[in-house]
């Protein structure tokens, strides 16, 4: 990666407790989060997390409930403050502010967007949305401009005067990101932002979501724990458990080599055709020739699943490979076949013959 990272942590620590700063005197030794809290009663939050957050990506965090994903997230803006460790934004530490830079921050650099919305009721959807231009104090023109104009990309014009009760679920969650659209932020905080919306409705705003980001190039760290939808979205994926990194890197690589137990169990029940991508499975060409026999060409992006519906199932197919209409790889169906596999169950199957 040629750019400095937009968000950075470094060595991250975070202890609750009386005595984080002793404790964490223990946890450097290597007592873990469980002997922790039982001989030292205190709570093992964050534990040396060091995670880039490239510009105008997403960077997905996930883990069980507990893992620490919100505890992770609320360091950004210092909501929460770290008991060791250093949180970098634009190159910058976010620990040596000023309570003026600090209030800059958290109106101008970040935007939230809620599980539960928090909308605020007695405010119409226009004011909801233009929340945080108001508090900015900028011009009531510019700021009825923004909120109508973000609200139509939601798919919300006509509602701009309705209030929170009188909408759907999903409706208020596009009011929720509307708002921190016209926040115009460089930085998107999601924290299982679609968590509370139905399977359907969710699926929705995860394209929605997607099909902004096509146009807007966010840096968006968006919390779940959710498999599916962490696959979906991130560019960069983080996996937490009892507050460390176990694991993190392209979702297609975790997918290909889970790197822990932990992750080989969640992964094990994704429907991996869907999932993974034609560059993930191909040969790459390495300046050779595409083959003379191939039943056609194939992005690099599409996913197996598309394939294996074009091939009609035949497993002797060979497909180019191409990456913005270019040759880049040969694309086997038996290695396809192959990836379908989960690497626990490839191995299980291998022991037994
Ligand atoms: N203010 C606090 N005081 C003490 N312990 C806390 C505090 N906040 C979080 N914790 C603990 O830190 C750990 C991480 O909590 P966190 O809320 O970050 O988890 P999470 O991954 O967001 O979980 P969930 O999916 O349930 O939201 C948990 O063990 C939790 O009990
Ligand atoms: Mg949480």
């Amino acid at each position: 990666m040629t750019q400095d990272p937009k968000v950075r942590l470094r060595g991250l620590y975070k202890i609750f407790g009386n005595d984080p700063a002793e404790a964490l005197k223990f946890v450097k030794q290597g007592v873990g989060k469980e002997q922790l809290l039982v001989d030292h009663q205190h709570v093992l939050g964050l534990q040396d997390i060091n995670v880039d957050m490239q510009e105008g990506e997403i960077t997905v965090v996930m883990g069980l409930s507990g893992s620490g994903k919100s505890t992770l997230i609320r360091h950004l803006n210092r909501l929460i403050e770290p008991t060791d460790g250093e949180i970098l934004l634009d190159g910058e530490d976010v620990m040596k502010l000023s309570e003026d830079g600090l209030r800059q921050l958290r109106q101008k650099k970040m935007s939230m967007v809620f599980q539960k919305f928090a909308l605020l009721p007695h405010r119409t959807v226009l004011q909801n949305a233009a929340m945080a231009m108001k508090v900015r104090g900028e011009p009531e023109a510019d700021q009825t401009r923004e909120a109508k104009k973000w609200l139509d990309r939601v798919g919300l014009t006509g509602y701009e005067n309705h209030y929170p009760v009188q909408l759907s679920g999903g409706m208020q969650q596009r009011v929720g990101i509307a708002r921190a659209l016209t926040a115009n932020t460089d930085i998107m905080l999601m924290d299982e932002a679609f968590s509370a919306l139905d399977p359907l409705i969710r699926t929705d705003m995860q394209d929605l979501l997607l099909e902004l980001q096509t146009e807007l190039h966010k840096t968006i760290i968006f919390i779940t724990h959710d498999l599916d939808e962490a696959l979906k979205l991130a560019d960069h994926l983080v996996i937490l458990k009892d507050g460390r990194v176990v694991q993190q890197g392209e979702p297609q690589e975790i997918l290909l080599e889970p790197n822990d137990p932990y992750i080989e169990d969640f992964v094990s029940d994704i429907n991996r055709a869907r999932v993974l991508k034609v560059r993930s499975v191909m040969e790459p060409l390495n300046g050779g020739k595409a083959p003379k026999d191939a039943a056609g060409e194939v992005d690099q992006n599409e996913s197996l699943e598309k394939i294996i519906a074009r091939s009609g199932g035949d497993t002797t197919h060979t497909y180019t490979v191409t990456k913005d209409g270019e040759p880049v790889g040969t694309l086997e169906m038996k290695s396809l076949v192959r990836a379908l596999v989960p690497r626990v169950a490839s191995e299980a199957g291998a022991r037994k013959s």
